[in-house]
């Protein structure tokens, strides 16, 4: 079967348009007026952060989940929990958000790129083993767009090295989509999955809570 793209004067596939991003309705306004009108707008006082992150966390399957500003330091944060610092380096791709790598560096460590399969858009496993150093200390793949990275061949290679020297961990970030992003019916940001993700909630990520509330797991 030939098909000819809708550039070309093909039929296209998509019809109709994008719908507009955040989607929100009467729920979103009213939970909003509730948290303005209790004067409660923060975790000391509020109840609806702490509420947040143990539903998230449970959507999830994870054990824990904590709020913090953003996705940036929800990996900082993850890096910190895996014990990655100084002189130590992580493992990611570049087709991602600066913030991957930057939380790097804000621990002290060193990003170190590997390519992406094509087929998933995310890190291709069978190039990691070639990027592990003895510095190695976390994988840390993203699941980009909503996109699911290979988390069955991420994992296998952290299970191996782990096998061999100080454990590669694997932590992830999922920008876009995250919770509804699964890899073999399990969330790619659980813990159920990997030791340590963490989630964007920023306007530009699919799960969109702006202006904040980002849990890592
Ligand atoms: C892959 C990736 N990592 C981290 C972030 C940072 O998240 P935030 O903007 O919430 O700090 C983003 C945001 O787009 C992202 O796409």
């Amino acid at each position: 079967m030939t098909a000819q793209l809708a550039i070309d004067g093909g039929a296209p596939i998509r019809r109709e348009p994008f719908p507009e991003w955040p989607i929100f309705g009467n729920r979103e306004e009213q939970l909003l007026l509730e948290v303005l009108h209790s004067g409660k707008w923060g975790e000391l006082t509020g109840s609806k952060v702490v509420t947040f992150a143990r539903d998230f966390a449970a959507f999830q399957g994870a054990a824990y989940g904590v709020c913090v500003p953003n996705g940036t330091l929800a990996l900082e944060v993850g890096l910190e929990a895996l014990g990655v610092g100084h002189a130590d380096e992580i493992i990611t791709t570049a087709y991602t958000f600066i913030a991957t790598a930057s939380s790097a560096f804000a621990v002290g460590a060193r990003p170190i790129f590997v390519d992406i399969d094509p087929e998933t858009n995310n890190i291709d496993p069978a190039r990691i083993a070639a990027a592990i150093t003895p510095r190695t200390k976390a994988i840390v793949p993203v699941h980009i767009g909503g996109q699911p990275a290979d988390m069955d061949g991420v994992m296998e290679v952290a299970s191996r090295r782990a096998r061999t020297s100080p454990p590669a961990r694997a932590a992830s970030l999922s920008p876009t989509a995250a919770s509804t992003t699964r890899w073999r019916g399990r969330c790619t940001t659980s813990g159920a999955c990997r030791r340590a993700a963490g989630t964007s909630t920023s306007c530009s990520a699919g799960t969109c809570a702006c202006p904040s509330g980002r849990a890592p797991s």
